[in-house]
């Protein structure tokens, strides 16, 4: 059996996207609470003020915060060995500026934590997941300003000082390198001040999207140095976006081009937090793309010392490049790129490949040899409801089944893979459309885009395929 005994499955949601509650018990406005809900063809829009009329789907949401006790029990029933899940900063920190946490908030996370650990579940707390307080963007233009790192710092330390005895697995942000991509400047680094549209109209301002990394990638480091020299027992990581590329064909410029995507996208941050460094190439990158990196005494000491204790990646398509301007366009994939004919597509474009997973898993283990977990994977696609309150979604489990045992192979070629927490584990809000529609979960939550449902929560055909998988320790799928 090539899954190891102690492996760790479980699922994965983001608060900002499920809790709903937004206002409640004191939490303030974040960046999502700013966003609309937009359509398959359409992505979110943020807006400044709350406009008359559109829906503003973190507000509710899922309404996880009164539903959690149901909803951690239907995880415990499905099996669940680990539940990713992140700390709203606006519940602890309202605008992120108070001195004194927000005891309410924070009392949610104690009760959210007890809850796992009741059924044996272990947590794995993201402590920044696409959630930034939007004060901060109006004040500061989110981390394009250094003043980001301490306010990250005060309210990183405030969770792991309270939950450190009972919490072992920390990531310090989600995706952290969507910054390198322009919709990075919204869903992640919150440098949008005074910008009203979707994802595709931000502007491609490269030069404050890599500072504003860099003084993310500090923050991370710092935090991860202070808490193994603080928790020696905890564990520290931080999270990818892995988007793997292929060459579209086999002329040289292809092959440069797939490489410099790889590294753009995937190797920048990565190399940053695992090896403590910026890759080689990174100095002619900045140059040739105007970037001029303000850093200060000791940024590079702290970046070498912080270093992670595991590598995290989301895992959902590839994508594939080329020179060749005619290339048909891919519609849907997130990274952009020209069409794998080899591939097929979800309903939102994105391209679905379980052997690029076997790839990645490969490549990253190669180049890192740390354990890995895979945080997030999973199909968004429309789902039925029926009459008597059933939901058959095949297409979920041939998803999921096609990718496990990619990972099957890729624990058989060597690689140290430690757990599997698939997305959506629960249907939650889109973060790239806002929708409800676009679902992920085994559980399906009767939410609908304009905001009516009732929140029942019922279990789809994946949820006894999932939990027939973990009571077989992913021999059974
Ligand atoms: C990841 C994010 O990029 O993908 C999640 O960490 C997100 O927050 C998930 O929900 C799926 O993307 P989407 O846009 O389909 O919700």
């Amino acid at each position: 059996m090539p899954f190891p005994k102690d492996f760790y499955w479980g699922g994965a949601t983001a608060a900002n996207q499920l809790e709903g509650a937004w206002d409640v018990d004191g939490k303030g406005a974040s960046v999502p609470d700013h966003c609309t809900t937009g359509s398959a063809n359409a992505p979110k829009r943020v807006t400044e003020i709350f406009e008359e009329g559109m829906v503003y789907p973190s507000h509710d949401a899922i309404d996880h915060y009164h539903h959690y006790k149901e909803d951690i029990a239907l995880f415990a029933q499905m099996g669940f060995k680990m539940y990713r899940f992140s700390v709203a900063w606006t519940r602890i920190y309202p605008t992120g500026e108070e001195n004194e946490p927000n005891e309410k908030g924070l009392e949610f996370y104690d009760r959210l934590i007890d809850e796992c650990l009741k059924y044996g579940i272990e947590p794995m707390i993201t402590i920044s997941h696409y959630e930034l307080p939007y004060v901060l963007v109006e004040k500061y233009n989110g981390w394009a300003d250094r003043r980001l790192i301490d306010l990250f710092e005060k309210f990183a330390r405030t969770l792991i000082n309270r939950w450190h005895d009972k919490v072992k697995y920390w990531l310090t942000f989600n995706e952290i390198n969507t910054a390198t991509q322009p919709m990075g400047a919204l869903v992640s680094l919150g440098t949008v001040k005074g910008f009203t549209g979707t994802i595709n109209e931000l502007p491609d301002d490269k030069p404050t999207r890599y500072q504003a990394l860099h003084n993310q990638l500090v923050a991370s480091a710092k935090l991860v140095k202070w808490a193994h020299e603080t928790y020696p027992s905890i564990q520290m990581g931080n999270m990818i976006c892995f988007i793997t590329y292929y060459p579209y064909s086999c002329r040289p410029e292809d092959m440069l081009l797939f490489q410099n995507r790889m590294r753009e996208m995937n190797w920048y941050a990565s190399d940053v937090m695992v090896r403590g460094e910026y890759p080689a190439w990174g100095k002619r990158y900045w140059k040739e793309n105007g970037i001029e990196l303000q850093m200060e005494e000791g940024d590079l000491e702290i970046l070498k010392e912080g270093t992670v204790d595991f590598y995290t990646l989301s895992y959902y398509m590839s994508s594939t490049v080329s020179q060749d301007a005619n290339a048909a366009q891919s519609s849907g994939n997130m990274a952009g790129g020209v069409t794998n004919p080899y591939l097929p597509s979800s309903d939102w474009g994105w391209q679905i490949d379980p052997k690029g997973l076997r790839f990645t898993l490969n490549e990253i283990y190669d180049r890192y040899r740390i354990p890995i977990f895979i945080t997030e994977n999973g199909l968004g696609a429309y789902d039925t409801l029926e009459a008597d309150h059933s939901i058959h979604d095949p297409y979920r489990i041939d998803y999921l089944r096609d990718h496990i045992a990619q990972m099957e192979e890729a624990i058989e070629d060597g690689v140290d893979l430690r757990g599997y927490t698939p997305w959506g584990c629960i249907d939650l809000v889109s973060a790239s459309s806002g929708q409800m529609a676009k679902r992920y979960g085994m559980i399906y939550v009767d939410k609908n885009d304009d905001g009516t449902g009732t929140n029942a929560r019922y279990p789809k055909d994946s949820f006894e395929w999932y939990r027939q998988v973990i009571a077989s320790n992913g021999e059974k799928h």
